[in-house]
């Protein structure tokens, strides 16, 4: 068999190289553990949506997407950010490995299942970017935890860490017509679109909430309002907390 040079072609110097990924076996280990956190995620999720349907009467929990960074995404972030592209380095610097994001029925869905899943007590709780309560100057909106998922594997435990996304429908909706706006190179009047996009996304928020208002009024689920109220307040009040908390660490 000829003898293969490529293996002296450094991965700054190939035209390809995510092709790593396929090749060496630590990134499909890497990936593997990603792939875990995500499963973990997905699963603590569908606990959380069960138990909620069967206390309030209804699901908080719209829809669940998750996915894996490519090779290529992951390659060409490294390159950006000028970090040395390896399985430790890619593990140290990126968040957003393993991505899930959460479509929920209502804005207060969302901090609701934030606030469950942070509290249980295997989870780390890296980072929040509450862009509902703070919107982008674009007009996004979502709640992004980073968090560190516990998966077990024959050598023991390990934390990886993912990205949460939290939106409603509408929000979701919003967000990938932006996304598009935003990879679309000769767009004509793009100014103009982002400003309607803004509008948009105003005018969505004002809809969020006036939905949830109607749904409180004419189902306001099985738990007795004091308990929800309170449920509610308490909620808010951790949040806030925990929210600060991770501020101060930053
Ligand atoms: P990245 O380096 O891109 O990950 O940015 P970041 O680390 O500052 O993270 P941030 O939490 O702001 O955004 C991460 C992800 O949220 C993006 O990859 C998108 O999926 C989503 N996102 C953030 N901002 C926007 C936006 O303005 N529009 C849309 N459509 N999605 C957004
Ligand atoms: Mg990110």
């Amino acid at each position: 068999m000829a003898e293969h040079t490529e293996a002296e072609v450094t991965i700054e110097e190939r035209e390809y190289p995510e092709e790593i990924f396929l090749e060496d076996a630590r990134y499909q280990n890497l990936m593997m553990q990603y792939r875990c956190a995500i499963l973990e995620l997905e699963t603590k999720f569908h606990v959380l949506n069960s138990e909620f349907s069967l206390r309030h009467n209804r699901n908080p929990i719209e829809s669940i997407k998750t996915r894996l960074k490519s090779p290529h995404s992951i390659v060409e972030k490294m390159r950006r950010k000028g970090w040395e592209l390896s399985p430790e380095s890619i593990e140290r610097n990126l968040s957003d490995v393993a991505g899930v994001r959460v479509i929920c029925s209502f804005p207060e869905d969302i901090y609701s299942l934030a606030t469950l899943l942070t509290r249980q007590d295997d989870i780390v709780v890296v980072g929040i970017k509450d862009y509902i309560a703070n919107p982008k100057p674009n007009g996004y909106r979502s709640l992004h935890l980073i968090l560190g998922i516990p998966i077990f594997l024959s050598g023991g435990k390990k934390h990886m860490r993912a990205e949460v996304q939290f939106r409603t429908i509408a929000m979701d909706f919003w967000a990938s017509l932006e996304h598009k706006l935003k990879y679309k190179q000769d767009i004509e009047n793009a100014e103009s679109i982002a400003e309607e996009l803004k509008a948009c996304a105003d005018t969505i928020c004002q809809v969020d909430y006036r939905m949830q208002e109607i749904r409180r009024i004419i189902d306001p689920g099985r738990v007795g309002p004091e308990e929800d109220e309170e449920q509610k307040v308490s909620e808010s009040i951790w949040w806030e907390k925990r929210a600060a908390d991770i501020a101060r660490e930053e």
